[in-house]
């Protein structure tokens, strides 16, 4: 293809040609290291116009709302899960204009349009302002989901106030513990940041976080990313409950967008928060590998007593079908208990767990494989609770389970996922009034 003649000289800018310029503006902060009011406002701009229109079918989640898209939204089949660092130096001016820019971009972006000027910049001697790979996919029911770490409060150490934010910190925050077999990988785990793009079609969520990650430059970098396929849980009633890589039914038990009381119970933070909290929710991600080939030479039988329900229908081995509780008490004719008292679910149910509740949203993952021929794949779990030590409880009752022999946790990271953005407002805006 030949190169586009820039029909505008640089030095004479149109509105068009404003707009490449802040394609420009994305490049020149990589190498200027800070900035970016430029094109949080311009991108503003578009964003505004986009926000008339609301949910509908034609595949756009609205991105504005009570709480963000992305956690109570009918799971999608895809994930491009991101996290980020902010980079040295970073001052808070910095970090707000990037939740600026973010909001405007995933206004557009969840409506399946072009950032800036898109890919055609009247002055060709600039970069485009959309990298172009989404052209035509439309909007494919991306949602956005952003979060915040702990260490933006209060730095690495846990003493600094780098962003002048650390008095917004809620009690709750608080890393998450050692837990017992975890083998995490430092290149896997943590951020400042985090972004969850969910998507029916993969390329719209590595798009998003593509762009993302470039409107970051020179205030955030990407540090690690996850690409996930096949959600491992249902979120609403209408749909089918999916299967992990075990080939088991996953997310049978899971709080569904229709259970609003459970909602405001267990995922949404309520009003003893810090305001720009309200209505948000924590974001547990565990990067999990599940050794696929021990799996696939255990018997059946000892498939269904690892997780307490049976592999085709998904019913619990107590009996019944498979929305029905579990029955612990139930026994088999040898006197043992139907359900191992090490069985995945009686360790995680709520029975077990003094009532807490989680709202898992997690994604297959398979990363290649390793140099024995082994498949690198497994379960990239996520869930969302009212408070992290929601997930701390269930996971520290998960120490004796026979689940335990078959996975490995290798990624973890806990974020702060603010509440939903209102029209006019930029992402988590309370946090700096
Ligand atoms: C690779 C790792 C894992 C796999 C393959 C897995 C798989 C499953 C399956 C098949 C079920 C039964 C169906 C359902 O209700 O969804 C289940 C239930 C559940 N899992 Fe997991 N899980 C994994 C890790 C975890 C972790 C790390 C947690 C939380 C710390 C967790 C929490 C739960 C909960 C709360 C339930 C519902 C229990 C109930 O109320 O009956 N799971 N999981």
């Amino acid at each position: 293809m030949p190169e586009k003649e820039s029909s505008v000289p640089p030095d004479a800018p149109t509105r068009r040609g404003l707009l490449g310029l802040v394609g420009a503006g994305v490049a020149g902060l990589a190498i200027g290291g800070v900035g970016g009011a430029g094109i949080a406002s311009v991108l503003a701009k578009g964003a505004a116009a986009d926000d008339a229109a609301a949910d509908s079918d034609d595949g756009i989640v609205t991105f504005y709302g009570a709480h963000q898209a992305g956690i109570t939204t009918p799971a999608q089949d895809r994930l491009h899960f991101a996290s980020f660092r902010m980079v040295e130096g970073a001052t808070r001016d910095d970090l707000i204009a990037l939740f600026k820019d973010w909001t405007a971009a995933a206004a557009k972006l969840t409506r399946g349009e072009e950032l800036g000027s898109g890919l055609e910049p009247d002055n060709s001697y600039l970069p485009p302002d959309d990298t172009g790979e989404a052209e035509g996919l439309h909007a494919g029911h991306l949602t956005l989901t952003f979060g915040l770490g702990h260490a933006l409060f209060v730095g690495e150490d846990g003493t600094t106030d780098p962003f002048g934010i650390k008095h917004q910190l809620p009690k709750q925050f608080e890393p998450l513990p050692n837990f017992a077999f975890d083998l995490l990988e430092g290149t896997q785990s943590g951020g400042d940041l985090c972004v969850q793009a969910c998507a029916d079609d993969p390329q719209i969520a590595v798009h998003a976080i593509r762009n993302l990650s470039r409107i970051a430059i020179g205030r955030a970098h990407l540090v690690w990313s996850q690409l996930g396929f096949g959600r491992t849980s249902s979120t609403s009633r209408s749909q089918d409950t999916p299967r992990n890589l075990f080939g088991f039914k996953d997310g049978t038990m899971n709080i569904m967008s229709e259970e609003t009381k459970a909602l405001s119970q267990h995922v949404w933070v309520g009003d003893n928060a810090p305001e720009w909290l309200r209505g948000g929710s924590y974001l547990v991600a565990r990067k999990i590998l599940m050794t696929l080939e021990s799996w696939d030479r255990s018997s059946l039988r000892e498939q269904e007593r690892v997780f307490g329900r049976t592999k085709r229908s998904g019913a619990p081995l107590s009996g019944g079908a498979e929305f029905d509780q579990p029955d612990f008490s139930a026994q088999q004719q040898s006197g043992d208990p139907a359900i191992d008292v090490a069985a995945h679910v009686r360790l995680a149910h709520p029975d077990n767990n003094e009532g807490t509740r989680i709202l898992r949203r997690g994604y297959n993952f398979v990363d290649g494989s390793n140099p024995l021929g082994q498949m690198g794949g497994g379960l990239f779990f996520i869930s969302f609770q009212s408070d992290p030590a929601a997930f701390v409880r269930v996971q520290k009752s998960l120490k004796p389970d026979l689940l335990n022999e078959y996975i490995r946790h290798v990624g973890s990271g806990l974020w702060a996922v603010p509440g939903g953005v209102k029209k006019g407002e930029f992402l988590a805006q309370a946090l700096f009034e």
